[in-house]
């Protein structure tokens, strides 16, 4: 038997009804907040994510699914590829290449599938999906603004609620300007040195190279040693500093609960400034929900102008996973509201012209309509409807065309009547 690759999965209904509520919800929440659809590609040129996500990350140097383009044109022979590990680099890169910031300050939002080639455990897979949004924009726009970072942060406290996760905790920090990091960095150069031989190849590797990265380490024993190392927010310049607050001032006149977490750095090179992460209870070891943070050098970075900006992606995995833990994808799947059912030779073609009136019906936006077929015996088309969960069963038999009305049977109840054609919509859709 052939099987889905190692880390990848299929959505299957009735899990999917559950998918297309999180996005519904989501996009009705974008739409409020007047954030706009982007689709960039699902692979782009490798040196997208070396240059914007940073050569040391652990995305970068051991997770990407990289190959070498063969196409037969010259120009495609030899090009590195990459499927997209993340979107922030592939939204940046479409800001500059479209010239994008000709319309200002602008709100993306873009759904979709990502790859890590990462162990596969629970909440994480080597395909997984995310909903991720983007502020980015000219300083004069007010991208730069600690206001933007707050209405980010209190528009993913909505988007959780709206969607019905509870006992989030918010997770916040200031990773500072890249002139604060080369302070921290070279701080934690210093404390490294003496006990850096004790710890993993990695960390050995990341203290020579970019140290920051040393916070990535999942290792446990070397958790002991980068528990005592220094802290970001002791290198804060004013500037930075006073960012910082604003943001907190916010989140506390709106009423979004924080808490701050001073080794929070996150995975990726982009980040300046705010940095944060959205952790629930329920998902286990991998408990992180989202995460984000500010990118002020990302443009510029990838041969753009500059153009502050702050965005976000949802594991939409991990969010779904734990709303499996309140609402099961049952109570969102909708039902059938009339199961038709032909009965004997020649029916079909009148059942198929009800179910065409019905589903036209200007009563009928939201309506579940569920075909038989003539060739099954009255007995199996209500096994038929009562596994589907139907609530009513519709029979179009020869004498009910004869006489242009229809058996209809509620089948919770088991009350059966006959009804005229021009009344079934009414009937049906109405209640
Ligand atoms: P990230 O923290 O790498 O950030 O990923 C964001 C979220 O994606 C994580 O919090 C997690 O929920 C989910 N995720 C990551 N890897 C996996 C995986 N292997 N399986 C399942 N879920 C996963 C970013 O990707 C940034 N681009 C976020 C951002 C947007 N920053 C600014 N704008």
């Amino acid at each position: 038997m052939i099987k889905s690759p190692r880390g990848t999965r299929d959505l299957l209904p009735p899990d999917t009804a559950l998918w297309n509520f999180v996005e519904a919800t989501v996009r009705d929440v974008f739409r409020a907040y007047n954030f706009h659809e982007i689709r960039t590609p699902i692979f782009e040129s490798t040196e997208l994510f070396a240059r914007g996500v940073g050569e040391e990350t652990d995305i970068v140097s051991k997770e990407m699914f990289t190959w070498e383009d063969r196409g037969r044109a010259e120009s495609d022979k030899g090009q590195s590829l990459t499927l997209r590990p993340e979107n922030t680099a592939g939204i940046v890169r479409a800001y500059i290449e479209h010239k994008l910031w000709e319309r200002g300050l602008n709100k993306f939002f873009s759904i979709g599938p990502m790859f890590r080639r990462e162990r596969p455990q629970k909440g994480r897979y080597r395909q997984f999906y995310q909903i991720d949004a983007e502020v980015i924009g000219p300083a004069a726009a007010g991208s730069q603004s600690p206001a933007r970072d707050a209405e980010i942060l209190e528009l993913l406290a909505t988007l959780l609620d709206r969607v019905g996760i509870t006992g989030w905790t918010l997770e916040l920090n200031s990773v500072g300007c890249p002139e604060d990091r080369a302070k921290f960095n070279e701080a934690l150069r210093l404390a490294l040195a003496p006990v850096v031989g004790k710890m993993c190849a990695d960390c050995q590797r990341r203290a020579v190279t970019n140290p920051l990265r040393v916070f990535d380490c999942k290792v446990p024993e070397d958790q002991p040693i980068i528990e005592t190392l220094p802290t970001i927010s002791q290198f804060l310049d004013e500037s930075c500093r006073a960012h910082y607050e604003e943001v907190k001032n916010i989140l506390n006149a709106v009423g979004v609960p924080y808490v701050e977490n001073q080794r929070l750095v996150r995975g990726l090179d982009y980040y300046t400034r705010t940095a944060f992460e959205f952790t629930h209870g329920g998902l286990g070891a991998q408990n992180a929900i989202l995460g984000g943070g500010r990118y002020d050098g990302l443009s510029e970075a990838l041969g753009g102008p500059a153009a502050p900006g702050i965005g976000f992606a949802i594991g939409e995995d991990r969010l779904v996973l734990s709303l499996m833990e309140t609402a099961s994808a049952e109570s969102v799947v909708r039902k059938p509201d009339v199961y038709i059912a032909p009965l004997g030779a020649g029916m079909n073609r009148h059942a198929a012209r009800l179910a065409r009136e019905l589903r036209r019906h200007e009563l009928a936006a939201n309506v579940v309509i569920e075909l038989g077929d003539e060739a099954f015996r009255l007995k199996k088309s209500f096994e038929a409807a009562d596994k589907m969960g139907a609530r009513y069963i519709l029979i179009v038999g020869e004498n009910e065309v004869a006489a242009d009305a229809f058996a209809l049977k509620h089948l919770a109840s088991g009350e059966q009547v006959t009804v005229p054609r021009g009344e079934l919509a009414q009937r049906i859709l109405r209640t």
